[in-house]
């Protein structure tokens, strides 16, 4: 059991772009003061993300911002992520959490939020980077599969890990049942490293993430 923080809340700003069962966890978990740390803001690249209900619900501000508002990508890469920054700073965000942002974070994102940003995967990284990992997975035949968190930077899945969790992988898991098995090692450590970021026991050396006592 985690205890319970009464200290300054870390302001924490949510990007999102579809059903938001992590980003549920983070509201959940700062409600109940389990991490020093607040959602500020959501922001989603999609209308109609399930992630917006959930913000709406727990009161919390968002926005939607697509990159089709501001033309072709990639050439609306820099205008596009310069709104999402605007807005992050409105909201004096100090910690950037992708959850299920299917975007790939690019300069003006990165350059606003150095090693600030974290993003949840899937998959015990190396393995597995990019789209449905759960699933090239299963194709591998891993028996163990997994989730980490890490610091976001210009790679895709590549950045510093900060914590990983395993989960065997079962002779009768199809993709569905395996995803739903990561998916709640996938809220357990995404709370707990966004908890380790806002104590500021995280400590980037290189590659290395050191979690201080
Ligand atoms: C999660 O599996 C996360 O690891 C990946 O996208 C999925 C998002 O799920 N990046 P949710 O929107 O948080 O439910």
């Amino acid at each position: 059991m985690i205890p319970r923080c009464d200290r300054r809340l870390l302001p924490v700003g949510v990007l999102v772009s579809g059903r938001g069962t992590n980003l549920q966890a983070l509201l959940d978990s700062s409600k109940a003061g389990l991490i020093p740390a607040e959602v500020r803001v959501v922001i989603s690249n999609h209308k109609g993300a399930m992630a917006l209900t959930r913000a709406k619900e727990a009161g919390v501000p968002s926005f939607v911002v697509t990159s089709r508002e501001f033309g072709q990508w990639p050439a609306c890469r820099r205008p596009y992520e310069q709104k999402i920054v605007e807005i992050l700073k409105k909201f004096g965000v100090e910690l950037v959490v992708l959850a299920g942002y299917d975007r790939l974070v690019g300069e003006e994102m990165l350059n606003a939020f150095p090693q600030r940003i974290i993003n949840i995967h899937p998959s015990l990284l190396p393995a597995f980077p990019g789209l449905h990992a759960q699933r090239q997975a299963l194709e591998y035949g891993v028996k163990i599969a997994g989730c980490s968190v890490f610091f976001v930077d210009e790679s895709v899945d590549g950045g510093p890990i900060i914590l990983q969790a395993a989960v065997p992988v079962l002779d009768d898991d199809d993709e569905e049942t395996l995803s739903a098995r990561i998916l709640r090692e996938e809220h357990r450590i995404l709370c707990e490293a966004v908890k380790l970021f806002a104590e500021g026991r995280l400590e980037i050396k290189g590659r290395r993430v050191r979690i201080l006592p």
